[in-house]
């Protein structure tokens, strides 16, 4: 009796005080009607308080976010032009002092109490939140799914080839926390029904674990979408393509563009670098591509392969075999995608050999 009576107490009192925390929280956090301005042109009407990026997503303005508004990740940047208050020490890491002085800030860590003017890329506008049914999710190598995913009946998405969606992983057993991650589209931008992922597995990773193990064809996944400035450029340069393992994704999307927009007089080499023997995929595609696209060379390097001798294709890092093809960086750009630390090197590496920095495109992985 004496137990059940202290539960029943302890029970009220933590009651009475998450009670009075939430009307606390709502006084203090109060802020009135605000407006949300964007690019001089666009209001929006929010409850002040809350972070400026929850906002915006609360009005269908899809800021990229891979943190979950953690202030952990940099992609939620904005230009704040009026009332965002002065940058907070949970900001320095991801705002340089040159991004501070044209006043650059973390759009979650942004706290809106007033109107507030932004700046943002045009594009965002574009960007929205589809409802996916899971039509395969397949192992192509032992740690890495190849995702279909389709939308509804007459639903499309409009992206270029080359850009990233961000995918919900939900709460499931074991991770209590939404998160969005970024995964590039490995589909033709002219597939606008039905699009393509390819997903690695990271051990205790959030969203890859809930990929990997929790989802299931027929499932519905949460996607927005589309994001990022590395695309397809319309010009006459040779095209040195680099990627490493998933890093794949984009750059099929843009060959299968090219191969279905008849673009055949480009000249491109694409250069793949994987672990083993085990770790390269689609290999057929990229065969099939090289004999619809004419000027189209696909060259494999493995920096492992099997004692069994079979391999006989490039050997070595994926720089080594860049060096050993590519002699200048006349009239040449760079698509590259992967690991920050093999696009750090190759970068490195096509600078020396002549190309200008800013036709070194790139999308890491990190
Ligand atoms: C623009 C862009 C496009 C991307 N496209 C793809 C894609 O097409 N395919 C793809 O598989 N991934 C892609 N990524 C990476 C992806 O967004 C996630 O970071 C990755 O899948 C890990 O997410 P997670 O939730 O499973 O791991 P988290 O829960 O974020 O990480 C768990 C732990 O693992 C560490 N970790 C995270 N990623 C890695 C890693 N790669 N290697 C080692 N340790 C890591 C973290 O530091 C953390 O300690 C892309 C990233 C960006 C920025
Ligand atoms: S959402 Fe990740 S830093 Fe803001």
């Amino acid at each position: 009796m004496e137990i059940v009576l202290t539960v029943g107490i302890i029970s009220g009192i933590s009651g009475i005080l998450a009670f009075l925390l939430t009307i606390a929280n709502n006084t203090i956090n109060d802020y009135g009607d605000v407006k949300i301005t964007i690019n001089e042109s666009k209001e929006y009407d929010a409850r002040g308080g809350s972070s400026l990026l929850g906002l915006l997503i609360e009005n269908e303005v899809y800021i990229p976010s891979a943190c979950g508004g953690k202030g952990s990740c940099g992609f939620c940047k904005v230009k704040v032009t009026e009332g965002g208050g002065p940058l907070l020490p949970t900001e320095t890491g991801y705002v340089t002092e040159e991004e501070a002085k044209d006043n650059i800030r973390l759009s979650c860590q942004v706290k809106v109490k007033n109107d507030i003017d932004i700046e943002i890329d045009e594009a965002i506008f574009n960007v929205k939140q589809y409802e996916y049914s899971v039509v395969k999710n397949e192992s192509i190598t032992p740690s890495i799914k190849h995702l279909i995913l389709r939308l509804p009946e007459g639903k499309e998405i409009d992206f270029k080839a080359g850009q990233y969606i961000q995918l919900l992983a939900p709460k499931y057993k074991g991770n209590r926390e939404e998160v969005y991650r970024a995964y590039s589209l490995a589909s033709s931008p002219n597939q606008k029904n039905e699009i393509e992922l390819l997903i690695g597995f990271v051990p205790e990773g959030i969203c890859t674990t809930y990929v990997h193990y929790h989802l299931d064809e027929k499932d519905k996944v949460t996607v927005v979408g589309p994001y990022g400035d590395f695309y397809y450029q319309d010009n006459d340069k040779e095209m040195i393509m680099v990627a490493i393992g998933t890093g794949m994704a984009p750059i099929l999307s843009i060959l299968r563009y090219m191969r279905e927009n008849r673009i055949t007089d480009r000249k491109v080499i694409f250069f793949f670098g994987a672990k083993d023997e085990e770790e390269l995929f689609f290999d057929e595609e990229f065969q099939e591509l090289e004999k619809e696209l004419p000027k189209f060379r696909y060259i494999p390097s493995i920096s492992r392969p099997k004692p069994d001798g079979k391999w006989n294709g490039e050997v070595g890092r994926v720089t080594d075999t860049i060096t050993k093809y590519i002699e200048n960086g006349e009239n040449k750009e760079a698509y590259l995608c992967g690991s920050p630390r093999m696009i750090d090197s190759v970068v490195d590496l096509l600078k020396e050999k002549g190309l200008e920095e800013e036709s070194i495109l790139y999308d890491k992985f990190s």
